[in-house]
């Protein structure tokens, strides 16, 4: 039995503004991707990655990745694929679970955690803690609770006040590897696309005779320092954070 890590790439990083993929983006003296994959690198159990990436990414990725499996002896028996996403999240993840199918079927993979690119800061404990749960429950995501006062599209929220029950949901996340791949053939077949991981899971547990009680998705605590970069001004935070 062993872990999978897929590292989500594909996107295009429109908000960043930065004119290239803002996985790629050199943040504390490497791509953001990079910092991601070091930390899932420090994941002992995990044997399997997959980068999914943008087309046309390939290349540039490929070329970031290969020096980061020299960095220490532990890596070098590490196997990370490079496989093309798609349009939206929903879509790479299911083209990253396509490149871990066979394993997954076979029962060498019992858990896999999904994870941005865009976040280099999840540490490797927060790893452990999501594959630990995933095992134990079925799936878990790393969550912490907004403080604050929240709105949406600009106007006052009714009955959520300073730091009420929202909470913020990160990655990695991570499933039992059959539940995840039965949650995305569920998907497949029926047209659904998640937002995030759980959110296909937890639509495919919901309908009858799918899930069952064995099957629940739990939070695992986390905090803002996992940040995702989605705007200029995050990484320059993440810079501030990853540098010592
Ligand atoms: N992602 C992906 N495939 C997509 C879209 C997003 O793998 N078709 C990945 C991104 O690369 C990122 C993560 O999902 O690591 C979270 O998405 P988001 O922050 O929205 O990234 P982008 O879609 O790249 O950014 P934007 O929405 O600003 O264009
Ligand atoms: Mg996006």
């Amino acid at each position: 039995m062993s872990a999978a890590v897929v590292l989500l790439a594909a996107g295009s990083g429109t908000r960043v503004g930065a004119g290239v993929n803002k996985v790629l983006l050199p943040v504390a003296g490497a791509p953001v991707l990079v910092h991601a994959l070091r930390s899932a690198l420090a994941v002992g159990e995990v044997d399997h990655l997959v980068v999914v990436v943008r087309p046309g990414d390939e290349a540039e990725v490929a070329d970031a990745v290969a020096p980061v499996l020299l960095e220490h002896p532990d890596h070098a028996d590490r196997e990370v694929r490079v496989t093309v996403g798609g349009a939206t999240r929903h879509a790479s993840e299911r083209a990253a679970l396509r490149a871990l199918e066979a394993e997954v079927d076979d029962g060498s993979i019992d858990v896999v955690a999904l994870h941005d690119a865009a976040r280099p800061l999840a540490a490797p404990v927060l790893y452990d803690a999501v594959l630990a749960a995933a095992r134990e429950h079925g799936g878990a995501v790393p969550a912490y609770p907004v403080t604050g006062l929240v709105r949406r599209d600009g106007g006052p929220v009714p009955g959520a006040g300073r730091g009420s029950r929202t909470v913020a949901v990160q990655t990695p996340q991570a499933f039992r590897a059959d539940v995840l791949l039965a949650a995305h053939r569920w998907a497949e077949e029926t047209g659904f696309t998640g937002t995030d991981t759980a959110s296909c899971v937890a639509a495919w547990a919901g309908r009858p005779g799918h899930g069952g009680p064995d099957v629940e998705v739990v939070a695992v605590p986390s905090d803002a320092t996992n940040l995702k970069v989605t705007w200029p001004g995050d990484v320059r935070v993440a810079e501030h954070l990853i540098r010592p």
